[in-house]
């Protein structure tokens, strides 16, 4: 099956190396010549607003779908008028504005942090009159990896906060006071059969995500089903989708959900039965979809700015390596180890040994 795939990142290249047994070809359409992805699959290296770049994918394409949030959904919509494309524009168009993600949310009876849409100073002033401190500024669209936030502490820093961000669409969120972040990962498919991997605990470090624990048989796991599954219901989706949670004291609290893979779930390559990715595969080309159980004890470390030497990584027992291929540049995620271990203190020492590789290296 020849699928599309807009976007050609680490999760398209993800995306791509689980196809190739499944006898499942992607042709990327991403305008960036030097696209991670294109070592396995097709490359279409064209801007998203070429007409003949269009007319050309969807020709070739049966099914599309997409890595990444910030496809143009006219480009989407245009493919949609051609092959079926999955997850539903819908989807994505919801999840592109934070504002109409926390309206869904709310229409869902799902709760969320306080928020208000501020589109100028004086609205700024009025929101967090009736918000509180502290509170996120956020740009309603294009925000990633904590970018276009601005945390407001005092009322002295509201000039700042405007000037950093004003110009664009943007929302105030009040602080959740969570005692620790997780998501879910899903997979819905054509059939509308679900599957739900088990609770990914998540550390944020300046603002992006620094590592991920697999919890399996967490006492919220049922919660985030019911919260995972009315949105997956609603939106009648198709494919993989993470949902970003608070958990504040005991009650989950909605952050934000991607119509896609998630750095996240990345751990299920190697702990997991079927890895987010071939599950997302499965949905889309309309295949059953696979276990989601836990293999051993799976987590996440991020490889940001920087990558250790290969050969120092490997040499830590239950270490699992993935370079994205990417030039190494602050901030930027160039790739991620999973480590799979047989107990939940051997797995804290791998991690600790990743970090502590991290740190000398950098
Ligand atoms: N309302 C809030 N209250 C408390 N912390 C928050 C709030 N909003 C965001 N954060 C913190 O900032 C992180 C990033 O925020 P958010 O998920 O909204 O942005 P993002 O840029 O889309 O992030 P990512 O790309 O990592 O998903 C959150 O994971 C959380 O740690
Ligand atoms: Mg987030």
């Amino acid at each position: 099956m020849k699928l599309g795939i807009l976007g050609g990142g680490q999760l398209g290249r993800m995306l791509g190396m689980e196809g190739l047994p499944l006898a499942i070809d992607p042709l990327f359409w991403e305008p960036e010549a030097t696209a991670c992805a294109q070592l396995v699959g097709e490359h279409l290296c064209a801007a998203y607003d070429d007409p003949a770049a269009l007319a050309q994918f969807a020709q070739q394409v049966e099914v599309c779908t997409y890595e990444f949030e910030n496809v143009p959904s006219p480009v989407l919509g245009a493919i949609a008028a051609q092959v079926p494309v999955y997850p539903p524009l819908a989807a994505l168009e919801v999840s592109q504005d934070r504002l109409t993600e926390k309206q869904l949310f709310a229409r869902l009876g799902i709760p969320t942090a306080p928020y208000a849409a501020v589109d100028s100073e004086a609205a700024l002033r009025d929101a967090v009159a009736s918000l509180g401190l502290p509170a996120i500024l956020k740009t309603r669209r294009f925000g990633y990896d904590g970018k276009g936030q601005y945390v407001i502490r005092s009322e002295g820093d509201i000039p700042a906060a405007w000037q950093a961000l004003g110009g664009v669409p943007l929302i105030l969120e009040g602080f959740v006071n969570f005692v620790r972040e997780v998501s879910i990962v899903a997979a819905r498919g054509r059939d509308g059969s679900t599957v739900f991997y088990p609770l990914s605990e998540n550390v944020h470090r300046d603002g992006i995500l620094f590592t991920t624990r697999a919890r399996p048989g967490d006492s919220q796991q049922p919660q985030a089903e019911a919260i995972a599954g009315k949105l997956l219901a609603a939106l009648e989706y198709v494919g993989v989708l993470c949902l970003e949670l608070f958990d504040v004291n005991g009650t989950l609290v909605a952050n934000e959900f991607a119509p896609r893979v998630h750095n996240s779930g990345h751990w299920t390559i190697e702990g997991a039965e079927t890895s987010q990715f071939e599950n997302h595969l499965r949905a889309v080309a309309g295949l059953p979809l696979g276990s989601t159980a836990c293999v051993g004890f799976p987590a996440l470390v991020n490889l940001v700015g920087t990558l250790p030497p290969l050969a120092s990584l490997l040499a830590i027992p239950q270490v699992h390596v993935h370079f994205y291929g990417k030039s190494e540049k602050p901030a930027r995620k160039v790739g991620h180890v999973t480590v799979r271990t047989h107990s939940e203190s051997e797995r804290e020492q791998r991690i600790a040994q990743v970090i502590e590789l991290m740190q000398e290296s950098r």
